[in-house]
């Protein structure tokens, strides 16, 4: 654990599908508060790091943590989407890691609105640049749009029934905190909490989260794009806390492990998903969720 209570998910088994002790660059497109990031440059002096955050105080706090290491390290307040397009020499690239979603954090921080289980505004926005919060799609969208956003992306069973509810509520008062939404929720889903269960809002806020930051829109076209630059025998590594995020991770390495029209780029190195064991679990129950699929460029 660091000092802010954070655990890096599935640590030792990053470090090894990285393969950290080379020398090269390794690229952190989810640096959060720099738990793995950390890591690579203390464990190997020969590692140059560059990392991505679209949230502002995250990477405020990775940068004072990597602090000592600041001769090593460059950062950049941006979306992982635009890897493929720095002006550096991708042949020194060794390894890219995506630790996806979202950290402690930002979850433990009442005003960004990412929990339901803490009081806040319905903001939802990784990137405070966004313009599009979650409070702006939950009173503006219509009510096919929620449904098919409840659906897709929370896989939530009464998806019609919530975005009806949330119509009619809302035209007698706008719906702008997080308690609001998740009393609407329990109203559809009454909720009884017991052990293994996750509380129904957990989906919604999840879906609506997605939809706020785009999140799935550019990640199989960010694997495809990067695979192509990566030199042979750099990997990537990709965790994700979600069947959706996770399908598409899967299918984008197997499509490049296969060869279609052109040869295969990649080598899959997870057959099946990396998960954490139950020590891990009880330590950071975060990790529960957690799939890592791993491959290396060919
Ligand atoms: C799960 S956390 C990463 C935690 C990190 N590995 C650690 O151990 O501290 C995910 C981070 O990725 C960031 N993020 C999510 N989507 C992003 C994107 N498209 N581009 C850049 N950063 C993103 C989030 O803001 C969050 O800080």
């Amino acid at each position: 654990m660091n000092g802010n209570g954070h655990i890096p998910v599935l640590l030792e088994e990053v470090m090894d599908y990285l393969d950290i002790k080379r020398e090269g660059i390794y690229v952190d497109c989810t640096l959060g508060v720099a738990g793995h990031a950390l890591q690579i440059v203390k464990r190997n002096p020969k590692a140059t790091l560059i990392g991505f955050d679209i949230d502002e105080s995250s990477l405020l706090k990775a940068k004072k943590k990597l602090e000592p290491y600041a001769d090593r390290v460059t950062l950049y307040h941006s979306d992982f989407r635009y890897l493929p397009d720095l002006k550096i020499d991708f042949t020194h690239i060794k390894g890219i890691l995506l630790d996806l979603g979202l950290s402690s954090f930002q979850l433990d921080s009442p005003e960004r609105g990412f929990s339901f289980n803490r009081e806040g505004p319905l903001d939802m926005r990784m990137d405070l640049r966004n313009k599009v919060t979650a409070s702006k799609i939950i009173n503006k969208y219509s009510e096919h749009k929620l449904a098919k956003i409840f659906q897709e992306y929370g896989e939530f069973r009464r998806a019609n029934r919530l975005a009806r509810v949330i119509i009619s509520r809302r035209k007698l008062k706008k719906i702008e905190t997080t308690s609001q939404l998740r009393h609407i929720v329990e109203e559809i889903c009454p909720w009884r909490p017991k052990k293994g269960k996750t509380h129904p809002a957990a989906k919604v806020f999840q879906a609506l989260r997605i939809e706020v930051n785009q999140e799935l829109k550019s990640l199989s076209c960010f694997l495809e794009k990067t695979g192509q630059k990566l030199p042979k025998k750099a990997r990537i590594i990709a965790i994700s806390f979600h069947s959706l995020e996770d399908r598409i991770i899967k299918h984008t390495f197997a499509d490049l492990a296969t060869s279609n029209d052109s040869p295969p780029i990649l080598k899959i190195l997870t057959k099946k998903p990396v998960i954490p064991d139950e020590e891990e679990i009880v330590i950071n129950f975060r990790a529960r969720s957690a799939k890592l699929r791993a491959a290396e460029r060919i």
